[in-house]
């Protein structure tokens, strides 16, 4: 069953191949309405299902969105509005929805919900963040990264912040894409001293991928292509005033940019935090491609639909 939970688990050319179909759905439907078909609406007849146990807004309108333009349709739920959210069990749900729908994007609180979901699904699970990974936006960011000219092999990205379910996704990604990722997090949330996340830089690197962990955040900048960061408080994070405090040497001003490559690029997930990870000149600024990249989740997330449905 193809599921698209971690990119640790699917083979690069398989991922190659998402970001392709990503740039060629992209491409053409240019000057299209924004709830038009696509010319070539290949789900036709197909619905996903998407289950919320926490906030989001890019991640549910785009998927809902490229759903309606490949000619499929969605159905959206919060976990506390199903019986999940009142003792049903994650395998119960799982066998359930697989009758009546053909695939199913989960974000979740624990991981373990969607593998537990996928491991009692019969359709295929799509990650849509998780407090390990949150793989649809690693492709969303890749390919942003490409159409700005950038050649992933030859890339050296790097992510100033906190070691958190993105970053986790880029490290899962280097070893299929080839890029060079230099991370710099301060002590206490590191990718490594997570016990959730810990293991998977080796892992990334004993399949051949480039990884610098531990770096300040001025070395991590120092000639990179692009500066990546992150919200300093994810969702399900308690300790608010602390992490704050930790990571506001690690804020990324326009100085930091200036110690990047000269067009370096600027990425941000979002939601994003003017004052906090960055300043607003920087999101603001010339080298920020954070719009386009909220695009691309569409993009991104229909070649991913499209995969896991053999479509
Ligand atoms: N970047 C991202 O996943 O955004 P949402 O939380 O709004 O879905
Ligand atoms: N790291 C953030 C990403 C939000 C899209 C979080 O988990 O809240």
């Amino acid at each position: 069953m193809p599921h698209f939970i971690s990119l640790a688990d699917i083979p690069a050319a398989e991922l190659r191949a998402i970001l392709d179909d990503a740039h060629a759905m992209k491409a053409a439907r240019k000057g299209q309405s924004k709830g038009s078909l696509d010319s070539n609406a290949a789900l036709r007849g197909e619905t996903l299902a998407m289950i919320f146990e926490k906030a989001s807004t890019r991640t549910r309108f785009s998927f809902e969105q490229g759903m309606r333009q490949l000619g499929g349709t969605s159905i959206v739920a919060g976990a506390n509005d199903m019986q999940l959210g009142r003792g049903e069990s994650v395998a119960d749900t799982a066998r359930v929805l697989s009758r009546f729908v053909d695939a199913v994007m989960i974000r979740s609180n624990a991981h373990s919900t969607i593998t537990d979901f996928a491991q009692h699904a019969d359709v295929p699970i799509i990650n849509g963040l998780s407090d390990h990974n949150h793989p649809c936006q690693i492709m969303a960011d890749l390919m942003t990264l490409e159409e700005r000219g950038v050649t992933l092999k030859d890339a050296k990205l790097a992510w100033i912040g906190d070691g958190n379910n993105v970053l986790a996704s880029f490290v899962n990604a280097a070893p299929a894409f080839g890029f060079e990722l230099r991370i710099s997090s301060p002590e206490g949330y590191r990718l490594e001293e997570n016990p959730k996340t810990k293991g998977l830089i080796e892992a990334a690197q004993n399949k051949e991928a480039i990884i610098h962990d531990g770096l300040s955040p001025d070395e991590a900048a120092a000639g990179a292509d692009a500066l990546i960061t992150d919200c300093w408080v994810s969702m399900g994070d308690t300790d608010k005033a602390e992490r704050l405090a930790a990571l506001g040497p690690y804020q990324i001003d326009a100085a930091r940019l200036s110690k990047a490559n000269k067009d370096a690029l600027f990425l941000h997930c979002l939601p994003a935090y003017r004052g906090q990870e960055m300043t607003a000149d920087v999101l603001e600024g010339p080298q920020s491609v954070v719009w386009d990249e909220a695009e691309n989740r569409l993009h991104a997330q229909k070649a991913v639909v499209k995969w896991c449905l053999g479509k």
